[in-house]
Formats: C-alpha cells, sequence, structure tokens
C-alpha cells in the first residue's frame, strides 16, 4: 500500500522584506542579492509569531481540505529547525491546538532536507498499514536565528512553511514512487547554529559571541549544494528508468536560483518544467517544497495524475530527492 497526498496548504507571513530594506541594514544591494541569489524579497514573522503560530494555520488548512476530523489525526511531523524551544516539540503544541486527541507527533531536523526526510517518513508509516492519517508539516522562522548585521546569511532567508496530508493511495498508481535520502555529517561545519545546545548551553558568553545566530561558508556550501541536488536528482530518475521529459513538475528546494538553474541544467529540465518562486519568499529552510507544492497545486501546475519530482540540499550535510505520482 502506498501514501499518497490527499491535501496540501501553506503559511507564509505577512511582513515583507525587500532587498532595499536589507539595504539599509548591511553592506549589501539590490542587484548583489537579485544577481547571485534570484531573491527579491522574503517574508519575515510579526512579534510574537512561532513556528507552531504558523504550523497551526497550516494544520487547520490541512484538515479542512482534507475533510479530516481532528481526532481522525494518527501523527504530526514537523520538519523544522526552528522549533518553538527545544522541548516540548513543535509536534506537541501543533497536536494540541488543534486538538488531534488521538494523535502522536514529533519534530524532525534535517534542515532544508527536512520536508523530504519527512514525507518519507510518514510515507512508510502508511505503509506499514498501522497509520491512515499523517500530517507533515514542514516550516522555518529562520528570522529568528538569523544575524541582521551578517550579510552572508541575512540576506538568503525567510519565513514561512506549507503541509501535506498522507493517507493510503485509493489509486495503486497514485503516491510517494521512490526516495533516495542522503546525509554527510563531514559537511556540518559549513552551515550550523554553534549556540544553544549541549555543546555551548546559552549563556551570557554564547550570546555575546552571537553563537546563537545561523553561519556558514557560503561558497563551500554553494559548491556542494550544486553537485548534491543535481547528483540526487538525475540518480532517482535513472534508477526509475525515467527520462526527464516525463517529468511534469521539478520541484527543488528555494536555495539559490544558480543552484536550481544547474540541478535543472543537468537533468535537461526546460523552465516550464521548474518550480521556482525564491524571488517572492527566499529560502524557508523545511517550508520551500511545501510552499511550492501548494502554489503549484493552487495555479493548477500540479494535476492528478502528474509527476512529480522533488530534490533538496542542505545543512548536515543532507539531500534527497523523491518521485510523486500525484493524486488520491
Ligand atoms: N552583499 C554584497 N556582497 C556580498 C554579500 C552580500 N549580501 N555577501 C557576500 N558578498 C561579497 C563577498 O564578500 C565577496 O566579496 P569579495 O570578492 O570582495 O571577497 C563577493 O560578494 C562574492 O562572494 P561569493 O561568496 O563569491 O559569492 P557567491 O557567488 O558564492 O554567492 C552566496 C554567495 C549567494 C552565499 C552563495 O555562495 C550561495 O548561495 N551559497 C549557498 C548558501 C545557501 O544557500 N545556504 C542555505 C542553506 S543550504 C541550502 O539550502 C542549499
Amino acid at each position: 500500500m502506498k501514501a499518497a497526498v490527499s491535501a496540501t496548504s501553506r503559511y507564509l507571513p505577512k511582513q515583507i522584506m525587500t532587498n532595499h530594506d536589507l539595504e539599509k541594514m548591511v553592506d549589501t544591494s539590490d542587484d548583489w542579492i537579485q544577481s547571485r541569489t534570484g531573491i527579491v524579497e522574503r517574508r519575515v514573522v510579526s512579534e510574537g509569531e512561532t513556528t507552531s503560530d504558523m504550523c497551526t494555520h497550516i494544520a487547520y488548512e490541512l484538515l479542512k481540505r482534507s475533510e479530516t476530523e481532528p481526532d481522525e489525526i494518527d501523527v504530526i511531523i514537523v520538519a523544522t529547525v526552528t522549533p518553538d524551544m527545544p522541548t516540548p516539540a513543535t509536534a506537541s503544541i501543533v497536536q494540541n491546538r488543534i486538538k488531534a486527541n488521538n494523535a502522536w507527533g514529533f519534530d524532525l531536523s534535517g534542515a532544508c532536507t527536512g520536508f523530504i526526510y519527512a514525507v518519507d517518513t510518514g510515507s512508510r508509516l502508511i505503509e506499514s498499514g498501522k497509520y491512515k492519517k499523517v500530517m507533515v508539516i514542514g516550516v522555518d522562522t529562520m528570522s529568528s536565528v538569523l544575524d541582521y548585521t551578517d550579510r552572508n546569511t541575512c540576506v538568503l532567508f525567510g519565513d514561512g512553511g506549507g503541509g501535506i496530508m498522507l493517507e493510503p493511495a485509493e489509486n495503486d498508481d497514485n503516491g510517494i514512487i521512490d526516495s533516495i535520502l542522503r546525509t554527510d555529517g563531514s559537511g556540518g561545519d559549513y552551515l550550523k547554529i554553534p549556540g544553544g545546545g549541549s555543546l555551548h548551553p546559552a549563556s551570557h558568553d554564547t550570546v555575546d559571541q552571537n553563537l546563537h545566530y545561523i553561519r556558514q561558508d557560503g561558497k563551500i556550501v554553494f559548491k556542494y549544494a550544486v553537485k548534491g541536488m543535481a547528483d540526487i536528482s538525475e540518480e532517482i530518475l535513472i534508477k526509475n528508468n525515467i527520462n526527464s521529459s516525463l517529468i511534469d513538475l521539478y520541484v527543488p528546494h528555494q536555495a539559490n536560483k544558480r543552484i536550481i538553474d544547474s540541478a535543472a541544467e543537468r537533468c535537461g529540465f526546460s523552465d516550464d518544467q521548474v518550480y521556482i518562486n525564491i524571488n517572492r519568499y527566499g529560502n524557508t529552510t523545511a517550508g520551500t517544497i511545501p510552499i511550492c507544492l501548494d502554489e503549484a497545486v493552487e495555479v493548477g501546475r500540479i494535476k492528478e495524475g502528474h509527476l512529480i519530482l522533488l530534490a533538496a540540499f542542505g545543512a548536515g550535510f543532507t539531500w534527497g530527492s523523491m518521485l510523486i505520482r500525484w493524486g488520491k
């Protein structure tokens, strides 16, 4: 029995931060950001708005669109690197808010690949036969870990996310067809939030040293991301004996337009096969792919029966790809 996507939803905070806003904070320019990343603007949460708040919006919409009662939810998985707090899990907060009284849940930390990891995990829970409704949400509040004096990071990221409902496929042709998932921890140093964990517990000293902010060596991450995204996208096509012309929509993680373009070129996708919205939202980490999926469904670029390829690369390093035949 395969797992299929029965509904999608997304949530983007209202507040827009443009490249021109960032020009007032750091030594950067709209031209530099657009030409190096493809980003024009991103969303940021309003004061007090949290990851669980965004997840709750997404979860309510998923319940409505999949015609599900809260009590029917079996599992809630939240992919995020910016939970409300280390514990309880954001999934627990969401469970309580939406009154999913029969559900259990957990957070999954896979950075930009977190959503694909979470969908794969959720689909295995469905395939086991034990669970019928698994809510998978990918959301990040990157503004909570960004240093708005560091131009190497603050221009790249934004807040937001989305989710999907997984259920047993009604049609055998539909559902999650395959995935390839990878981790290489030797890349961990190049993109990390060093403070606030057991290595550097939060203290005046860690805050003085800005260890609670995300740090990255952009050049190295870029190099690995270009190769990782292209390799893993090509690998799943070859493994499943699928010519790239048969993919209706390629939905890559939105980290940098140049990374997306180079993976798309390697796989032989034309522009109309690739979904891109990084110009409007920047990199929302675990949020990018579910946001893209929901938008693409809304504008008719994903339809019943379409063959969809997801791919992501992120901190860890983590990377992965997934093939989905859309529909219940
Ligand atoms: N504004 C203006 N100039 C800048 C900025 C900025 N925001 N940031 C860096 N620069 C400068 C650099 O200091 C450098 O100046 P120098 O030549 O005088 O030293 C110059 O611009 C060029 O810098 P590069 O690092 O060569 O620029 P590059 O083309 O590599 O682009 C970028 C930088 C956009 C960060 C790129 O390396 C990248 O996208 N890396 C991947 C990072 C990423 O996406 N991380 C997210 C998580 S992982 C993932 O999701 C894939």
